[in-house]
């Protein structure tokens, strides 16, 4: 009931505002990490919406889980200067030696993938992310190296 009072106030907040979905959708997802399966039947209800509607907006805007997201998450540049020094091919391999896509968690829920546009690293691009720390010129073996030394 905790958790459906909390929703049902996001709603309120936002329902009569113009386009009220994704604003809602970022409060929800900043209380509860992600947007849980049980609070899109509410959101459809709430907004005169369809729950595949709710769905189809969740799962085309990236910045939205509907899953929580692993203990770590690990980010790769995918923005120009990354791109030009072999971004996709250290995305290639990074994506084979964890078994995951992007936007997708390990099966042990320890490592989320994820894309960013830019980490101010241009300069010694490709660059990853990982919580605090950053790494620039990053190949298979470092980014490797920092998932192990976050225990991720
Ligand atoms: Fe990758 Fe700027 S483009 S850090």
């Amino acid at each position: 009931a905790d958790s459906r009072e909390r929703l049902d106030a996001i709603i309120a907040a936002h329902r009569d505002r113009e386009g009220p979905l994704l604003p809602i959708l970022h409060d929800v997802q900043a209380e509860w990490g992600f947007i849980p399966e049980e609070a899109q039947p509410v959101l459809a209800e709430a907004l005169g919406m369809t729950r595949a509607e709710i769905h189809g907006v969740v799962s085309f805007y990236h910045d939205f889980r509907d899953k929580p997201a692993g203990s770590h998450v690990l980010r790769l540049c995918r923005a120009e200067a990354c791109q030009s020094m072999g971004a996709d091919a250290l995305a290639d391999e990074v994506r084979a030696a964890l078994g995951i896509d992007f936007h997708e968690t390990t099966p042990d829920g320890r490592l989320t993938l994820e894309p960013v546009f830019c980490l101010g690293l241009c300069a010694c691009a490709p660059s990853a992310q990982m919580g605090e720390r950053l790494l620039g010129r990053a190949d298979l073996g470092k980014v490797q190296r920092m998932v192990a030394e976050a225990g991720a």
